[in-house]
């Protein structure tokens, strides 16, 4: 059993307290690589913002949990080195999909997780939450529920439509459970297909395509319910269109890819909100860079050559993130 602590990682509590009262939210960004690692760290010291770093299913079974833990122990020391001299880290499972899951991150230092038990039948979800809620705060761990089921489909985290969060659930869910951050529906989804073409409207000056708002009156009628309380949002990429377009350019094909405009993200940022979920976005970055690099310097066989622009991408990604949406800057 190592504790998060002797690690140099925090918890999530204090952090949400600090963000809901001073109206804004930390940025949870996913990591699978170490460019991704390196990135959000530089960025998070850069701009003083504390920052959760998730890993997810895919990312355990793509990297590996222990090396990813050990990694995130390694950005403690780095943000140190970076001259942060009290880095806030967290280190988040994202999407926990059993109790087991969760126990084995809290056993071996993860200091916050997820457990997604959205797609299960009301009381089934209360009660595998309240599992992991009991085990998790022995350790002064904390855990992210969620109410409601996101729209879209990606890797290992699908749900076929999309089901609001119900205001009238929240109290009762949040009692029974005793977690410490709730998760929920309103409108956003994952990865970089967020609505369908007839779900948007067609921008006359740009040709691009405008997706409807999140249900703002949802997210209002669950902060009047909790007041106070952290409320999460996962889905939450914006799609960069020129991101898009230089990945096109470059020889991808992504047709159709919309995200949640920064706007709607700024708005909820300022609300109970107080963490938001962003992977699709670096994707995004990380593949335009690399795909650009290859085109222009097709010889190129050195990862550092094209996987180097692709960090600096993902670091001016995360900064815009912290500074113009999230608002975390200058809080450490
Ligand atoms: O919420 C989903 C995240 O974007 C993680 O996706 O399972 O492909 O790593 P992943
Ligand atoms: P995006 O796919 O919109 O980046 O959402 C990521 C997420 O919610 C991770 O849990
Ligand atoms: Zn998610």
């Amino acid at each position: 059993m190592i504790n998060y602590k002797t690690l140099g990682l925090v918890n999530t509590r204090e952090m949400f307290k600090k963000a809901v009262k001073g109206g804004y939210a930390i940025p949870a960004f996913n990591f699978n690589n170490m460019e991704q690692l390196q990135a959000i760290v530089k960025a998070s010291v850069e701009t003083k913002s504390p920052v959760i770093l998730q890993v997810s299913k895919g990312a355990r079974d793509y990297a590996n949990q222990t090396l990813l833990r050990y990694m995130a122990e390694g950005a403690v020391a780095y943000a140190k080195e970076l001259g942060c001299e009290k880095p806030e880290i967290v280190l988040h499972l994202d999407h926990g999909d059993s109790f087991e899951t969760c126990k084995s991150c809290i056993d071996m230092g993860f200091s916050s997780v997820m457990i997604d038990g959205s797609h299960l039948p009301y009381e089934e979800n209360v009660a595998l939450t309240k599992k992991v809620v009991e085990y998790a705060h022995q350790f002064d761990v904390t855990v992210e529920g969620e109410l409601g089921v996101l729209a879209g489909v990606e890797d290992e985290v699908s749900a076929e439509e999309s089901h609001y969060t119900k205001p009238e659930e929240v109290v009762d869910f949040v009692t029974k459970t005793g977690c410490d951050s709730l998760a929920i529906s309103i409108g956003t989804s994952h990865g970089a297909y967020k609505f369908t073409p007839e779900q948007c409207t067609l921008d006359p000056e740009t040709g691009r395509l405008l997706p409807p708002p999140l249900a703002f009156d949802v997210l209002a009628a669950i902060e009047k319910e909790l007041p106070g309380f952290p409320i999460v949002l996962h889905g939450s990429s914006s799609v960069p269109q020129d991101d898009v377009d230089t990945i096109n350019k470059y020889g991808g094909k992504m047709v159709a890819a919309v995200g949640i405009p920064e706007e709607q993200l700024r708005k909820a940022a300022k609300s109970a909100v107080c963490k938001i979920n962003i992977d699709s976005d670096s994707r995004l970055a990380m593949t335009a860079a690399v795909r650009k690099t290859l085109a222009e310097k097709p010889g190129e066989f050195d990862p550092r050559k094209y996987l180097g622009p692709a960090r600096d991408s993902m670091q001016k990604l995360y900064e815009h993130k912290i500074i113009n949406v999230l608002g975390s800057n200058d809080k450490l």
